[in-house]
């Protein structure tokens, strides 16, 4: 495992604000990191941090090696960065742009012009690459951001909501721009949308309120939901009573629900375990006719709603 990002007790303050107040975390090379949370929960001022856009008011960010308040150029030149919103000068073409990012970062000749290729490639904006910015649909404009930010090609990329405002075929097309880059590099993504958990992330950090409330893989993430392998169950013929006094007095059943009509029942195990196998052949050897059987993985909405909603005033 290769260490791209470290960041130490990071701290903002704007006055009485705490936007950022003591988060730390890492991400190795390979790695997908899903930063999530409620608006305001301090993401972009996070971000804005690590790529060196704002001094912190304590705690420290090293990026490939490089600690951003001694080194500064060093951590701009290892990462790209997708702003907020994806600012982009409204007047310039895609292709002006990305020729003036590519001078910044140093790039000339014939080098210049397979970057701007390259990038302009892989975010699939070849085909406006000659229209003013200002002119183009929101899902565009988000790829010249995107464009721009794998530029020249570093180790870590910096994503502020990528997906922001993106239609479902657009979505479709950046996430898998991210996960083709992913292997050889460092990612952060903030995102609102819970299926890029699944679809995008290696990792998830969950923040409310400026602080981390959560650091694992996104099936630990599944796995906190109270719905978490509870099975789903209907019967032939059943008689709801007798049917539920007999899930009841299975060892591994904690809780028994009744779902709305003909849906059967939602079987809870006694401590989050899996109990599908020993369920079904328990209710046929006793039996029963087995309609449907299928266990849950977990609810995303149901675990963000138990984290973050102690602290926030928003929600996901
Ligand atoms: N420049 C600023 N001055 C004052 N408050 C700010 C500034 N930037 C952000 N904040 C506040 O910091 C908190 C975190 O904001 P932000 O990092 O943008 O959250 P997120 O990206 O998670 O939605 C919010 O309460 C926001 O209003
Ligand atoms: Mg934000």
């Amino acid at each position: 495992m290769t260490l791209r990002i470290e960041i130490k007790d990071l701290a903002k303050h704007f006055g009485a604000i705490k936007a950022v107040d003591g988060v730390s975390f890492s991400v190795n090379k390979g790695e997908v990191l899903g930063f999530l949370g409620p608006n305001g929960a301090g993401k972009s001022t996070t971000m804005k941090m690590i790529t060196g856009f704002l001094t912190p008011t304590r705690g420290t960010v090293s990026v490939c090696g490089h600690d951003v308040l001694t080194d500064p150029i060093a951590v701009k030149a290892s990462l790209g960065y997708l702003p907020e919103g994806a600012p982009a000068y409204a007047d310039m073409t895609p292709h002006s742009f990305l020729k003036f990012i590519a001078d910044i970062r140093g790039l000339s000749g014939a080098e210049k012009t397979r970057a701007v290729d390259s990038a302009a490639e892989r975010a699939q904006i070849k085909n406006v690459m000659f229209q003013p910015i200002e002119t183009l649909s929101k899902g565009y404009k988000r790829r010249v951001g995107l464009a721009q930010a794998i530029l020249h090609n570093p180790p870590v990329l910096i994503l502020d909501e990528p997906t922001d405002g993106l239609d479902p075929n657009q979505k479709h097309e950046v996430r898998n721009l991210i996960n083709d880059m992913a292997e050889d590099k460092a990612i952060i993504i903030s995102t609102h949308i819970l299926e890029e958990v699944h679809a995008l992330c290696t990792r998830n950090v969950v923040i409310a309120n400026g602080k981390v409330q959560f650091n694992g893989t996104p099936h630990e993430l599944e796995a906190m939901s109270r719905y978490h392998n509870a099975v789903c169950v209907a019967v032939d013929n059943a008689d709801a009573d007798k049917f539920t006094a007999f899930l009841n007095d299975l060892e591994f059943v904690g809780e028994v629900e009744l779902l709305a009509a003909e849906r059967g029942f939602r079987v809870y195990p006694t401590s989050g375990q899996q109990i599908t196998a020993e369920l079904s052949q328990t209710i046929r050897a006793n039996g029963w006719n087995i309609d449907s059987l299928y266990a849950e993985n977990g609810r995303l909405d149901e675990v963000f709603r138990t984290i973050t909603t102690n602290s926030t005033q928003g929600g996901i």
